[in-house]
């Protein structure tokens, strides 16, 4: 039988369907019938479904739950109930709850009420998604309201967006714009002392390539802890003066620290690993893992004694990767939300057009600078911009270096912010993004010591 055939029997409906439905047949065929159903006619004799609904093989007794579900009638509440509380498959049970929620009937509250001590997360949610239909109904909000507290992360996050958060979903005057005094300024210091002068919510996308613990010659810790917990205090920082729903993309890899000697084995230290539940735990989101990949003759060889001896154990990939991890700062908001604060006009000119990444793979060589051991390269900024922030946003990158960044912000009609410790790389911040004079003259780019930072902001006060 083919898929037209289907839809001729379904809407004659004069119980020619009832042989293909027939749970004496092949499981090949009921399967192909109750797919291809499609939407059903308002009369259609639910009957049929009922008997599937027992037959051994799961995915019948889905889709004969399914479809018993599209005819939204109350007549089989109960049948459905059952169901969902004695069917071996979840997934079968959830189709119940679902089909019980679809008929948006008062008689299935209880039954929904119910579903929601279930202990399986899915079932859950599914009841919460056929009750909040109810939202005029006390009892109902009574009892979704008691799962503010339930183990599950996503049913306590879907509760507390819909009965506890306060905050409006409107337009926000403020969310594009950001402090002039910030606009294309580039700082000489620590990047924690900087920081402590910065307003709350100032900027609008922060990507950053921190310190490789000790493996270069300008980042010298006391330990590995002591350096998790100086990029936990930035980072909790930088999501302080990020505006809200807005991104950080923090660019690491693992990194080695060779060993002291022949006796000794080197050290790997799995930073973006490491770093990742401190983000979680200070209120970033994870959005995306990108993974910058590099030729292989740019990285240092690691296997070449391994492709001599070839004993397992001893493997060593040659690493030509680093991460891009992407988070959000965490709101009930949806990034349309974010897009929606911003005029047509920058919309606009913000897209992204062109070729775009498809994958979470990005190839891209790196760049080698006369002064700096470990740049960005400009391609990778580029791109960072171009996927997470408009025209006319505040940048921020903490770990300046070389000012890549910021350079390739103001290529794209973005406002910079950075800071760099060091007086030798900030001297090449000023060499290479030197005194803009084609962007947005209102603001030139200015380049400030500590001391000279903090007065200008206690001018502004
Ligand atoms: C990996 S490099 C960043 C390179 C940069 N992405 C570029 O394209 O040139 C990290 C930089 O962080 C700087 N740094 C280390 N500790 C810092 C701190 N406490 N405050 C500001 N910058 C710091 C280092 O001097 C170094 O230049």
């Amino acid at each position: 039988m083919t898929k037209s055939e289907i839809a001729e029997l379904k809407n004659a409906n004069n119980g020619e369907l009832g042989k293909y439905l027939n749970p004496a047949n092949d499981t090949k065929t009921l399967f192909f019938t109750l797919d291809k159903l499609g939407r059903l006619p308002e009369s259609f004799d639910g009957k049929y479904f009922v008997p599937l609904c027992k037959h051994p093989a799961e995915k019948i007794r889905l889709l004969a739950v399914k479809n018993l579900g599209k005819l939204c009638d109350e007549a089989y509440l109960t049948h459905l109930e059952n169901i969902s509380i004695s069917d071996e498959s979840t997934m079968v049970r959830r189709e119940a709850i679902s089909s019980i929620g679809r008929m948006r009937n008062k008689n299935a509250i209880p039954v929904l009420i119910n579903s929601l001590n279930d202990s399986d997360p899915k079932i859950v949610l599914q009841a919460i998604r056929g009750l909040l239909v109810f939202n005029d109904n006390h009892q109902v909000i009574a009892e979704l309201k008691k799962l503010i507290n339930h183990p599950n992360e996503v049913i306590r996050n879907v509760i507390e967006k819909e009965y506890f958060d306060n905050s409006k979903s409107t337009y926000l005057e403020n969310h594009c714009k950001s402090p002039d005094h910030l606009k294309n300024v580039a700082v000489n210091g620590d990047v924690l002392k900087v920081l402590k002068v910065v307003q709350d919510e100032s900027i609008h996308l922060t990507f950053t390539s921190p310190p490789y613990y000790n493996a270069r010659d300008y980042s010298i810790y006391q330990s590995y802890n002591e350096y998790l917990e100086f990029l936990r205090d930035v980072f909790k920082e930088v999501h302080r003066i990020t505006k809200e729903g807005r991104f950080f993309i923090l660019n690491t890899s693992p990194i080695i620290i060779p060993r002291v000697s022949r006796q000794h084995s080197s050290k790997r230290y799995p930073i973006p690993f490491d770093i990742h539940p401190f983000l979680i735990e200070m209120g970033w989101e994870f959005i995306d893992d990108i993974v910058w990949v590099k030729p292989e003759f740019s990285a240092k060889d690691r296997n070449s004694s391994f492709r001599q001896h070839r004993k397992p154990l001893a493997y060593k990939p040659t690493a030509i990767t680093e991460y891009l991890m992407v988070y959000r700062k965490k709101t009930h908001k949806l990034i349309d939300w974010n897009i929606r604060q911003y005029d047509y006009k920058t919309v606009q000119e913000s897209k992204v057009l062109g070729e775009i990444d498809k994958t979470n793979t990005w190839n891209i060589d790196p760049t080698f600078d006369k002064t700096h051991t470990a740049v960005f390269p400009l391609e990778l900024c580029l791109r960072v911009l171009k996927y997470y922030s408009f025209k006319n946003d505040l940048v921020f990158d903490p770990f300046g270096g070389s000012g890549t960044f910021g350079k390739a912000a103001q290529s794209l009609d973005r406002f910079f912010f950075t800071t760099e410790i060091s007086e030798k790389y900030f001297q090449r911040i000023i060499e290479n993004i030197g005194q803009n004079v084609l962007f947005n003259s209102e603001f030139p780019n200015k380049y400030y010591s500590l001391h000279e930072f903090k007065k200008i902001i206690e001018t502004i006060k």
